[in-house]
């Protein structure tokens, strides 16, 4: 039986976004109905609704989320009705080239429910990142929910489901930050804060936050940083040399997907050192870079997506890290809302005010 939910949907490119009726369809084979307890207001949501991802509109948006399993379709034996569980959009194939070669965390295949929910006159949605979880309830496919210990918070735990995972994941899987090591990140919002709290857990022992904005620079500090430069006031590039004997930080984290950035990570590693690009680019950047030095400083330059995480190994361990007390993941929760507040939400992520609103049920 279609059941009807509110949700939160973009119908237009720059338009503002509506919470409206949603209608979800009862799970079929492999897919599961979830409901929805806590959903992050991500970079990703303002994207679709400013048209920037696609023109597959009506979206709905909303993909930082943890909920309860409510219903499972046939086929389905990872989850089961009851399960505490944060959506994930690597849903890996087990088929494709990446998984065949034991690397699923690139997997090119990865899955969707197959069933769509509707508009109240039957107009498809497009659901964001294949999740659409600003509604009451959402069908995804059984393997983007991943099962973790119920004692998370779901707001806390629904950021694992994106920008937290990416930049914790740019740090400790794409990066490869070990015990001593020096990082820099270069832009302090959500993503930047994880990957310090990355290299931290990881075991780093200089970490170094490069920001713009002091108050982001007081914030990464929180989570782990050990020194602060303010990039609008002070050289980035000589900050970072400066602080590791001259030489340049072992592992440079770009999370804000500029070229001018970009550049700053290039020349901030030490040689053979390695740049993680985790910042999305739009499509009309272009990078120059002198090819002798890309050869010369060898090392390397990396892209990080979805922080090379796979849900079923990282979630898991990294909320029991959190409960364990070694992972303090709950000062990402700059501020609980309710599903109506989501357009006021974008407003302050795109001023600096926050690092993550949360949508509570
Ligand atoms: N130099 C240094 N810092 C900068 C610069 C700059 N030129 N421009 C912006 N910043 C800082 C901002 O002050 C802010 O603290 O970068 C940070 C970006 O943070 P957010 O806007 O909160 O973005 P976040 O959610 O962390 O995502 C960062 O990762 O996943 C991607 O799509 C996401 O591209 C985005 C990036
Ligand atoms: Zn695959
Ligand atoms: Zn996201």
């Amino acid at each position: 039986m279609t059941i009807s939910v509110q949700g939160v949907v973009s119908r237009g490119k720059g338009e503002p976004v509506q919470v409206t009726e949603v209608l979800v369809p009862e799970p079929g084979p492999g897919e599961a109905l979830v409901r929805v307890q806590a959903c992050g207001v991500c970079h990703t949501d303002l994207h679709y609704k400013m048209g920037g991802i696609g023109d597959d509109y009506p979206y709905l948006l909303g993909h930082e989320a943890a909920g309860v399993v409510e219903a499972v379709g046939d086929n389905v034996t990872d989850v089961a009705p009851g399960d505490f569980v944060i959506l994930n959009w690597r849903a890996v194939c087990g088929q494709c080239r990446a998984c065949k070669r034991g690397r699923p965390w690139y997997c090119f295949a990865t899955h969707n429910a197959t069933q769509k929910m509707t508009l109240a006159d039957g107009t498809p949605l497009s659901p964001a990142l294949g999740i659409g979880a600003f509604a009451e309830k959402t069908l995804v496919a059984a393997g983007q929910c991943t099962k973790v210990n119920p004692g998370i918070a779901p707001a806390t735990a629904g950021l694992l489901g994106c920008g937290v995972m990416a930049g914790l994941g740019a740090a400790i899987n794409t990066g490869g930050v070990t015990r001593g090591d020096t990082v820099a990140v270069i832009g302090c919002g959500g993503v930047g804060d994880a990957a310090i709290l990355g290299a931290r857990l990881a075991g780093a022992k200089t970490i170094i936050a490069v920001d713009i904005d002091d108050r982001k620079l007081e914030w990464a500090k929180e989570f782990g940083a050990t020194h602060t430069i303010n990039s609008r006031s002070s050289d980035a590039v000589e900050g970072i040399r400066g602080l590791t004997g001259g030489f340049g930080a072992d592992v440079v984290v770009e999370a804000i997907g500029r070229p001018e950035t970009y550049k700053q990570a290039f020349f901030a590693r030490d040689l053979a050192g390695v740049v993680v690009l985790v910042g999305v680019p739009t499509p009309d950047m272009q990078l120059d870079l002198p090819l002798l030095e890309v050869f010369g400083r060898g090392g390397a330059l990396k892209s990080s997506w979805y922080g090379d995480c796979l849900p079923s190994r990282d979630f898991p361990m990294l909320v029991d890290l959190h409960l364990d007390g070694r992972l303090p993941l709950e000062k990402f929760v700059s501020e609980t809302v309710g599903l109506g507040d989501v357009e006021a939400a974008f407003t302050k992520m795109e001023h600096g005010d926050v690092l993550r609103s949360v949508v509570v049920f």
